[in-house]
């Protein structure tokens, strides 16, 4: 059995999932843990003191439910120093047959790394997204076909290195390690946990609006093709109402949560005042529902104009987008998927974390996609190393035992 911790560093909260893979490839989500914290902004890193004492929180309490004290951790990151796009790579095939093996399979990915990264960013994923032999395009796996010419078209997200580095600080102060390849974006890991096989499939941009951050994912064909954070999200929605109405932020997250919805259109029947406590806590302060919806209406109206312009550029690379999945703390707010469906075009759902199977009730909202999601991606590397090593030791069936194995759920999230 091995043991998988995920740490979700968001802007307003860490959250932890410890789950459990065992020799079978049976995955079970065992404890969370989760703490607030104040240490983002916009998904940049403002106090990393409040961001160490969060992990440490929100780990201990995942270790306490689960029993024991956990190894190297996965770690989640959203923010606008995550860049991506897309990079080819050509390789000469090597063997004397002229026949694809692994070894140029790695190679010629290895070749896509090669593109134009500045030298203060890292690459923290490299997607393929479909190979080509000698001409002959969108071929999924190249092992035994013969040909001269091996090229790959990947999808690449890089980060900036002293982003990463301070990252890694904040969880060696909390007393954790960063797992070798721990660090996921959080658009690959929500949209693991929250989107369809067919959606994955079909062509869907997943969107998962944060506090501080949305993070955009654009699958098709069953692979991610685009990705992008664009750094606002619901604590702007907050700071506005803050803002227009002249009332603490505090009164004006309570008011988005208990009374907002995501559109005027949204609101039913005859406006309602409500009251919030002035800045100086001395008064009462009247507010229109009508006009807290404008307001709300009018940041998300920038939200869906930038997750539009994503989609056009995913189009113009070739992808296509049918619909929409809307997850993160924001999409809990009422009638936002009728807004983005206004917006867009695009019919749109709101998504909670669908797998692994058997999730803990507690883990289904849309603030733990992320986290979830980094578990089901640790779970995949996890595999796709025990294979790799099986490989090594045991030959082809071995491998096929376990990719059975790993693939009953593994099939349903890839
Ligand atoms: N019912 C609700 N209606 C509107 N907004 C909500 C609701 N519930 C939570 N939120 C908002 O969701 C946000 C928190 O979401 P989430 O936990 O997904 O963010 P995060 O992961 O901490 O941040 P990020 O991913 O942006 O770094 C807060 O801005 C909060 O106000
Ligand atoms: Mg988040």
């Amino acid at each position: 059995m091995e043991v998988l911790t995920a740490v979700d560093i968001g802007t307003s909260k860490v959250a932890c999932v410890i789950a459990e893979l065992d020799a079978g490839g049976e995955l079970e989500v065992v404890s969370h843990g989760v703490s607030p914290c104040l240490g983002l902004r916009k998904g940049a890193l403002v106090d990393p003191e409040e961001t160490v004492r969060s992990i440490e929180e929100a780990v201990g309490d995942a270790e306490k439910q689960a029993g024991y004290p956990v190894g190297p951790v996965y770690l989640s990151l959203s923010s606008e120093y995550l860049r991506s796009l897309p990079a080819q790579g050509v390789w000469a095939i090597s063997s004397s047959e002229g026949e694809v093996t692994g070894s140029d399979v790695r190679r010629v990915i290895d070749a896509a790394r090669m593109v134009g990264i500045p030298s203060d960013r890292e690459i923290l994923h490299i997607v393929p997204r479909g190979f080509t032999v000698d001409g002959q395009s969108g071929i999924r796996n190249p092992v035994g076909l013969s040909g001269i010419r091996l090229e790959v078209n990947t999808h690449v997200v890089a980060a900036a290195s002293a982003f990463l580095q301070n990252m890694r600080k904040c969880v060696q102060k909390a007393g954790l390690e960063v797992e070798n390849d721990g660090m996921v974006a959080s658009s690959i890991a929500s949209a693991l946990a929250v989107m369809t096989e067919e959606e994955r499939k079909l062509g869907t941009a997943m969107i998962d609006i944060g506090a501080g951050t949305v993070d955009l994912a654009v699958y098709c064909d069953g692979e991610i093709g685009h990705s992008g954070v664009l750094p606002v999200a619901g604590d702007f929605l907050t700071h506005d109402l803050a803002r227009f109405f002249r009332i603490p932020p505090a009164e004006a997250e309570r008011l988005k949560l208990e009374r907002g919805v995501a559109s005027p259109d949204y609101h039913e029947g005859d406006d309602e005042m409500l009251e919030a406590l002035s800045l100086a806590g001395d008064q009462k302060v009247p507010v229109s529902r009508i006009q807290l919806a404008e307001v709300l209406e009018a940041r998300l109206l920038d939200v869906f104009d930038w997750v539009g312009k994503q989609i056009q550029l995913a189009e113009r690379m070739g992808l296509v987008v049918t619909n929409l999945v809307v997850t993160g703390g924001t999409a809990q707010l009422p009638g936002i998927a009728h807004l983005a469906h206004r917006e867009l075009s695009l019919p749109a759902r709101i998504a909670t974390p669908c797998y692994p199977p058997g999730l803990m009730d507690s883990l289904a909202s849309p603030i733990y996609s992320s986290a979830v999601g980094l578990i089901l991606h640790a779970a995949v590397r996890r595999a796709v190393r025990n294979v790799d090593s099986l490989e090594d030791e045991g030959g082809p069936s071995k491998v096929k035992v376990m990719l059975t194995r790993v693939g009953r759920w593994l099939s349903e999230v890839f």
